[in-house]
């Protein structure tokens, strides 16, 4: 591993309104900090006595590094805090999801109609033999029988395993296998970009491998219907039609499993990380509730995908068990065309508006005419996960789509954390380019190898330093890898990310570890570089790695996507060199640049740049079954 390093830091300032802080639901970030420090464990005591329990827990923490436990002999389940008590508690005919179909159609259901369809899917995989702690797949495009699947496993103490809609056979076959899934769920067709994508034919495909499939749940969407295996395959609303609308819920422990989700393997293969039901529960709830401040008559949308940890935590748990209205959509955001999000925003009144850099860069690249079209004068708050937002996309954000009006929160988080640890909470001073500090809650810091606090402005690894409720369990069937997470840098589960921070204690993200670049001994970070770059007006987006050099160890190559309309012309080469060395110094400039149309990423959007450097010195790419097509 590498040691710490300067990184020089540019801060500018935005001062969000002073009332949005008063009406917060964590109005003083500051106070809040210094409670939970006082007493972490009184904290997050007082945050689960929100939610509904069967029996209370005898202590909020056990913990035996690096093994927690939550809420210790608490009994719950997670479906009674997002349905049973909203629909009890006056909420039964608010909209729960509202989902938007590509071809323009809107489907409605409130928190009653989730209830029961719930119940009664839940009803259904008992019919199939599920019982608690059975694993069962879920593969599906982005519908509100996505979220109804998952929430009837947790009804009755299955494992779900959500397996992103966009993955083919190989990524299927071998989740499903790590998991041991007793039953597919899964749908005939997808709609992307007016085309279907054929689920079930890839469905098919990866069950030839995978022996402990007994059943297929198939939702037929397409006409005419597909045919099934009279003996394998069910239909979905034939499942449903027989099963009765109540369906009594499983007592689970705190710890029991929820599910189990696999990373998206930007930097390495897919790791099957564990959350559990009570830790879950409350860290997502919370963060939900406070991080985009929540109250009774927004409507949220998360762009994400169900099949990833955003979806999880922020479609589906969180947002639920808050009691608000969530919009999904299914489709890309360039179809059918570059303003279908605004229009969407304008249509429904979204008020919070949760998304990823890559797709913000994506809009840039259309330019502002697409926005200015609708009226986003619903939004209120803005979000962003997934990647570094660098300052030019948060300009963009805060600007074009929020008016100068909404805060921005840039949420760092993990598919191992299970729910937001850094971000700026509403009220208080961005910087764009920083993530913000750790949310009261987290402890989270930039050490050395060993584990010690850096200075500010020094790079050093991110870290979290002391348990938290969602945090993962363990890696299914390779606790050996869970160990790797928190023994890797003395007392500290390490985050594999490299960060900063500055005076204040605002945190910078500069990217991955893995792809750090050492260029004559100075370690520079992918994202710094790729933020330089983009922050030229010619650029969309930019990817950099290090190409090894005799003199200097390495070199930077960039390779970069540019906005419509602009050709690299003769240029364009030496004044991007040029921007890097004004803006980061001559040791930051690439050595090479190369104009792509594209750049390899996750299925979820993250760069891939060991893809990128496997290319460019002819080596094998390692796992690449997440890469998008
Ligand atoms: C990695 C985790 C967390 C939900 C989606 C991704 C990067 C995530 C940010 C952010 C800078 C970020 C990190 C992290 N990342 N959010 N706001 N700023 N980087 O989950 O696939 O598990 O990826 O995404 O590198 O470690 P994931």
């Amino acid at each position: 591993m590498a040691d710490s390093f300067a990184v020089k830091l540019e801060e500018k300032k935005y001062y969000p309104d002073p009332q949005l802080k008063a009406g917060a639901w964590v109005p003083d970030y500051t106070q809040a900090y210094q409670e939970f420090l006082r007493d972490p464990e009184g904290f997050w005591d007082g945050i689960a006595r929100d939610l509904s329990w069967f029996e209370p827990w005898d202590r909020v923490l056990e913990w035996k590094y690096p093994y927690a436990r939550w809420f210790v002999n608490g009994k719950l389940n997670i479906t009674y805090n997002c349905l049973d008590r909203h629909v009890a508690g006056g909420l039964k005919d608010k909209p729960a999801i509202i989902w938007h179909g590509e071809s323009g159609e809107n489907r409605v259901l409130t928190y009653e109609d989730l209830y029961r369809e719930v119940m009664r899917f839940a009803n259904g995989l008992l019919s199939l033999g599920i019982r608690k702690g059975d694993r069962v797949c879920i593969y599906m495009p982005l519908v509100p029988e996505q979220m109804i699947a998952m929430l009837a496993c947790a009804r009755i103490g299955a494992v779900h395993s959500v397996v992103f809609g966009g993955f083919g056979p190989e990524a299927l076959s071998m989740r499903i296998n790590d998991a041991e899934a007793k039953v597919l769920i899964t749908a005939d067709v997808g709609y992307r970009r007016g085309k279907t994508v054929p689920l079930r034919e890839i469905a098919l495909e990866a069950i030839a491998r995978t022996p402990s499939i007994e059943r297929v749940v198939v939702l037929r969407r397409a006409s005419p219907a597909v045919e099934l295996d009279p003996v394998r395959d069910v239909d979905y609303a034939e499942l449903m039609a027989r099963s009765a609308p109540e369906c009594p819920l499983e007592v689970m422990d705190a710890e029991d499993p929820l599910f189990i989700l696999y990373t998206s393997g930007s930097t390495g293969a897919p790791k099957g990380i564990v959350h559990t039901c009570g830790g879950y529960a409350v860290g997502t709830y919370y963060t939900t509730k406070c991080v985009f401040d929540i109250k009774e008559n927004d409507i949220y949308w998360c762009t994400a995908d169900t099949g990833w940890i955003t979806g999880h935590s922020y479609i589906v748990y969180g947002p639920l068990a808050v009691g608000t209205t969530v919009v999904i959509a299914e489709g890309t955001p360039d179809y059918p065309d570059p303003g279908i999000y605004w229009r969407i925003i304008q249509d429904l009144g979204v008020t919070i508006f949760y998304t990823a850099p890559t797709a913000i860069r994506m809009f840039m690249r259309y330019g502002e005419g697409w926005p200015k079209k609708y009226d986003l004068s619903s939004l209120r708050v803005l979000g962003s996960v997934g990647e570094p937002l660098n300052p030019e996309a948060f300009e963009w954000f805060y600007h074009v789509i929020g008016g100068g009006r909404c805060p921005i929160v840039d949420t760092w988080w993990q598919t191992e954390t299970g729910m937001h640890m850094v971000t700026t909470m509403i009220g208080e001073p961005m910087k764009p380019g920083f993530a913000g500090k750790p949310i009261p809650g987290a402890v989270v810091d930039v050490v050395n190898r060993h584990g010690d606090p850096v200075a500010p402005g020094t790079g050093g690894f991110l870290v979290i330093k002391e348990p938290w409720p969602a945090m993962l369990r363990t890696v299914h069937r390779n606790d050996e890898r869970y160990r790797v997470y928190w023994n890797t840098i003395p007392g500290c589960y390490t985050t594999g990310d490299l960060a900063v921070k500055d005076e204040e204690g605002y945190i910078m993200v500069l990217g991955r570890a893995d792809d750090l670049i050492v260029v004559a001994g100075h370690n520079i970070g992918t994202a710094e570089v790729e933020s330089a770059l983009v922050s030229h007006d010619a650029v969309a987006e930019a990817a950099v790695i290090g190409k090894p050099d005799p003199l200097k160890g390495n070199v930077i190559k960039a390779f970069v996507t540019l906005c419509v309309g602009v050709n690299p012309g003769d240029g364009l080469t030496d004044e991007l060199a040029r921007h890097v060395r004004k803006t980061l110094g001559a040791i930051a400039v690439p050595a090479e640049i190369e104009y792509v149309d594209r750049l390899p990423k996750t299925r979820s959007g993250k760069i891939m740049r060991r893809v990128l450097k496997a290319r460019e010195l002819g080596m094998d790419p390692g796992d690449i079954s997440t890469l998008e097509e």
